[in-house]
């Protein structure tokens, strides 16, 4: 019998995807195959406290989970690297709880960024997904674009700003926008996900309205020029070596696939394998493990594209480094339709955490 290791789902988070993290989590924590695993989790609320939740995971989406205090207590994880992991804070006094591996099902700012695992690596203990440095960069959607012109990767024409300069100069650069990047424009802020504050600016009216409403979420915008083409979506797995699924296709219900298309409304259509021809999908599929490795990521990641209508050319969009996880999500389902169920996914990504940190 192979020993049972003990997994601490993180989950929640300061972030404005705290919402969506709690859908993920709730999935992810009953799919984990629990003859190789016991789980553990720890929620960090809206506000930014910690606790240890020894509740049932389907109280997570709607917020049930923190209605009764008998099955939260207060809790750090430590980066103390020789007693560290999680420690809960009872009564005055610091309990220390062993955990093998961490899953961070955190999603956008807090989380995805870089910071958690930041902690995480100090601490030493193995955990889920991507390190640091590609956590913090493919989060940053200016210095991502940067890594990947680097890279010769081929993206939409963009550019980037602060709201610094913004404001000593706001004329200049929104006309330069234009002459560089035509109309309609995609603004977004550098660093959120799901859509939160991305719009399309169809006119240069329109352009200072979009602009203004991403400086509400980041002091950095980000500006594309609008591709018109498919959403595909390809996920992929490991560490040196990478294993790309079979890619999927998004056709969002609104003009372009805004948070409401994402979650509120319902309404877009995925289909699995994308609509393509198989040469165009194992091109998305080659392509998708060049991003990966150039942006140094680990564990894993979703890559998005456009293939673009006129030309067929396939287009960096953007990496998530912990993207949507429920058991309808892409990432999972992209897996799936390549033969890997699940909770043998989530077993992977556990191992893939162990053998990162065996040779680190
Ligand atoms: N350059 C672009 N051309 C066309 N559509 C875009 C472009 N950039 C973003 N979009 C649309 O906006 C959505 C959200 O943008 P994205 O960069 O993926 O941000 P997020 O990290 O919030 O998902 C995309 O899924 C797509 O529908
Ligand atoms: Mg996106």
């Amino acid at each position: 019998m192979i020993p049972i290791k003990t997994v601490l789902v993180i989950f929640g988070g300061v972030s404005s995807e705290h919402d969506v993290s709690l859908v993920s989590a709730s999935s992810v924590i009953e799919n984990i195959p629990k003859d190789k695993y016991s789980v553990l989790s720890l929620g960090i609320t809206k506000d930014g406290r910690w606790l240890f939740y020894t509740g049932e995971p389907d109280k997570l989406p709607d917020g049930r989970w923190l209605e009764d205090e008998a099955l939260l207590t207060p809790a750090v994880f430590s980066p103390d690297s020789v007693s560290g992991g999680l420690i809960l804070l009872e009564n005055g006094t610091a309990r220390p709880i062993k955990v093998d591996a961490v899953f961070p099902v955190l999603h956008g700012k807090n989380g995805e960024d870089g910071t958690m695992q930041g902690l995480l690596e100090l601490s030493g203990v193995p955990f889920v997904g991507c390190p640091t440095l590609a956590s913090a960069l493919c989060m940053d959607k200016a210095v991502a674009n940067a890594v990947a012109d680097a890279h010769n990767i081929t993206q939409a024409k963009w550019l980037g700003f602060t709201k610094y300069e913004y404001t000593k100069n706001a004329n200049a650069l929104l006309n330069n926008a234009v002459a560089k990047l035509g109309l309609p424009i995609f603004v977004k802020p550098a660093n959120t996900g799901s859509s939160v504050g991305v719009s399309k600016a169809k006119t240069a009216q329109e352009l200072v309205t979009a602009v203004e409403l991403a400086f509400n979420f980041d002091k950095k915008v980000v500006l594309e020029e609008a591709v018109d083409g498919m959403e595909v979506e390809c996920a992929v797995l490991g560490n040196d070596e990478t294993l790309a699924s079979v890619p999927g296709e998004v056709v969002p219900c609104h003009e372009f696939y805004d948070y409401d298309a994402k979650y509120i409304t319902g309404t877009s259509q995925l289909y699995i394998p994308a609509r393509l021809t198989e040469e165009k999908l194992k091109e998305v599929q080659n392509r998708a493990a060049e991003v990966y490795k150039a942006l140094d990521c680990r564990g894993l990641a979703r890559v998005d594209f456009f293939v673009r209508k006129n030309d067929g050319a396939v287009l960096l969009n953007e990496v998530n480094t912990i993207p949507g996880f429920t058991s309808i999500s892409m990432y999972p389902k992209m897996f799936e339709a390549s033969g890997i169920p699940y909770p043998e996914l989530l077993d992977r990504l556990i191992q893939l955490a162990f053998l990162a940190n065996e040779n680190s």
